[in-house]
């Protein structure tokens, strides 16, 4: 699958910067990662780099997004203004499973200083073998979204 990853500097707080460790486990699974930023530590905007992943994700270039902030609630936040992008911040592995049959989320929100890198990989795990249930009742409620 070709994601769009994004985060702001939360992504790369140190002494462990978790966006190198995902975007390499993610790119080990056979994932191709498009990456928008932001590359290092240095304070950014955590909207910037929202709307970065979801034009990648709506204009086709990359099938699903993954962003991180500090909590994953701004990057969502930010990320759910784009009509048609579905945005789900998740902090156990029911919400994450749950993001993709019920709600067909197109975009994951991690929260780096909420998580640890090891759960963050194991959501991603779940998150990105997990269909959609496609159910009548879960259909509708999503095209109500646009
Ligand atoms: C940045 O320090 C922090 O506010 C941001 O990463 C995020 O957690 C906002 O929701």
């Amino acid at each position: 699958m070709i994601l769009a990853v994004g985060c702001d500097h939360a992504g790369y707080e140190l002494p462990h910067p978790y966006m190198p460790a995902i975007i390499a486990h993610l790119e080990g699974l056979g994932h191709e990662v498009v990456h928008v930023g932001t590359y290092g530590p240095e304070s950014v905007d955590y909207p910037d780099f929202a709307d970065k992943v979801c034009a990648a994700v709506l204009e086709g270039r990359a099938e699903r997004g993954v962003l991180m902030c500090g909590t994953g609630i701004g990057v969502s936040i930010a990320a759910n203004r784009h009509l048609g992008i579905r945005a789900a911040v998740c902090a156990t592995e029911e919400m994450v499973s749950l993001s993709r049959e019920h709600n067909d989320a197109n975009v994951l929100c991690l929260g780096r200083r909420i998580l640890s890198l090891e759960l963050c990989a194991q959501f991603l795990d779940i998150w990105l073998n997990t269909p959609f249930s496609g159910g009548e009742r879960h259909c509708r409620r999503v095209a109500k979204l646009g």
